[in-house]
């Protein structure tokens, strides 16, 4: 989409996480989740469309990035987008953690096929660096940091302990209990917590008007 007026978001950069990630087991196996990637790439397409410069770190997913604001980085695991993320908030104003970054990793990666046997197989795992954690910790005050929440229970209890945990200035919270939310469809319904305590519930719509929603939050902070 072409503008005549410069956008809502325009000299700024932005860092977008997006998608899932996958911690290899052996050459042939993952673990991974149901992340598609899709509410971070519709964050990224509408950042772009309103003058961002967007950054955006995805894991493995099926989407095309169209807009020519958008540089795109793809990365495989938990510790890759890290690395890339931490390389690149820095130059950025805002970051927006919209991944379903894995929290566990597996302790050993096998450098050959794991073999089937008929003992019980036991894969060790070890917690991966949270993100979005660091990022608030190394967040200086001319920047903004916007996580995701996707909670089964206790939604806002436990969104509201991220916000601060991870020291973003608002979260995004959507749950999977709300028919038309979470992974894969095209819709979502969320709810905008900031670090101020203002709650803001969203009805059911398009990724990409949630999209839109999350950006006239991020605007109040520039
Ligand atoms: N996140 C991240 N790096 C991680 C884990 C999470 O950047 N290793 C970010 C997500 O992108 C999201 C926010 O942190 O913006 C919350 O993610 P979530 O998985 O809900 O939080 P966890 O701290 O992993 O808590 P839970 O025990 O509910 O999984």
């Amino acid at each position: 989409m072409t503008r005549n007026r410069p956008g809502r978001l325009s000299g700024k950069k932005i860092l977008i996480t997006a998608g899932p990630t996958h911690e290899k087991i052996d050459p042939v196996r993952f673990i991974g989740n149901y992340s598609t990637g899709k509410m971070g790439f519709a964050i990224a397409e509408a950042c772009a469309e309103e003058g961002a410069r967007v950054l955006l770190v995805s894991g493995p997913v099926h989407l095309e990035a169209v807009h020519p604001g958008i540089t795109r980085f793809d990365v495989t695991s938990a510790g890759e987008m890290a690395d890339q993320c931490f390389s690149l908030f820095g130059e950025c104003q805002a970051g927006i953690m919209s991944a379903a970054v894995a929290d566990y990793t597996p302790s050993k990666k096998h450098g050959s096929k794991v073999k089937r046997t008929d003992d019980n197989l036991m894969i060790e795992l070890k917690p991966t660096q949270d993100i979005a954690a660091e990022l608030g910790r190394r967040k200086r005050a001319d920047q903004v940091l916007v996580g995701f929440a996707l909670e089964t229970d206790q939604e806002e209890v436990n969104a509201r302990s991220k916000l601060k945990r991870k020291n973003f200035d608002f979260i995004v919270l959507n749950s999977l209990k709300d028919k038309g939310a979470g992974f894969g469809v095209d819709t979502n319904k969320i709810t905008i917590i900031d670090s101020d305590n203002n709650i803001r519930h969203f009805e059911l719509k398009s990724k990409r008007e949630v999209a839109l929603d999350i950006i006239d939050k991020l605007v109040e902070y520039a």
